[in-house]
């Protein structure tokens, strides 16, 4: 998403702890019968901020997806939420979903913040997962903490060939604001900027008209 995603500030944290159940609370789709390499652990699948321990396979599920940012270990580390000062506004959220208890990371999400405004910076579900609703959940989840800590709007930039990300956007409501030219390289493609505004934005609304 970003091309070049190095955060250079540590956070402060502002954002208290907090689980959230996404099978539960975002309705997400259940496993198709059929499908008996769903992991059972997803019905209790949570959303978390991300820690430490979570880095090897945060890099790990970044490496194997083509479109996500490339982000060096630091990058990560610099986006936790480890200022001792609840109170303070955090400059970045950084969350992953896991399979709850001692289950595997199975996506995660950071944006950067400037109340009114932030930044999704990069969100990825690792393949084996795709298409479950988890970046839903997560962006959900994301978007409540934002909310909290005063952001009106949710700004990207997106590469103009990533469909898969493009179709989870809008979806989630994000209207396209202008092109920048050229911006990626290797290759070399146009970012297509996008935008949110928080105010009545409702995760499961997103999906009204669905069939
Ligand atoms: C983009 C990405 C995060 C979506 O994750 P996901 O968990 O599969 O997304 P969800 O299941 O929550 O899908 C939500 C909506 O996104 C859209 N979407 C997801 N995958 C899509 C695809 N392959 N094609 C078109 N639309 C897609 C759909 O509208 C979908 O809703 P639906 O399944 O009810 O139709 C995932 O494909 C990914 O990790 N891609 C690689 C990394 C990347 O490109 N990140 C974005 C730039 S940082």
């Amino acid at each position: 998403m970003k091309r070049i995603g190095t955060p250079h500030e540590e956070d402060a944290s502002g954002a208290k702890a907090r689980i959230e159940y996404v099978g539960k609370m975002r309705g997400l789709k259940p496993p198709p019968p059929s499908e008996s390499s769903y992991p059972a652990a997803f019905q209790a699948a949570r959303i978390r901020r991300m820690s430490p321990e979570d880095l090897d396979r945060v890099m790990e599920i970044a490496a194997s997806l083509k479109d996500a940012p490339q982000w060096p270990r630091e990058a990560y580390t610099a986006a936790l939420d480890m200022d001792p000062n609840q109170d303070a506004t955090p400059r970045r959220i950084a969350l992953v979903t896991d399979g709850g208890q001692a289950g595997k990371v199975m996506g995660l999400a950071v944006a950067s913040l400037i109340p009114p405004q932030a930044e999704l910076e990069t969100i990825a579900v690792d393949a084996h997962y795709q298409r479950s609703g988890l970046a839903r959940g997560l962006f959900a989840e994301l978007a409540d903490r934002l909310r909290l800590a005063g952001v009106t709007e949710i700004i990207l930039e997106v590469r103009a060939s990533n469909e898969r990300a493009l179709g989870l956007y809008r979806r989630l409501g994000f209207v396209e604001i202008g092109r920048r030219p050229g911006y990626y390289q290797a290759p070399a493609e146009d970012a297509i900027l996008m935008r949110l505004e928080l105010e009545g934005f409702e995760p499961e609304a997103a999906h009204a008209g669905k069939p």
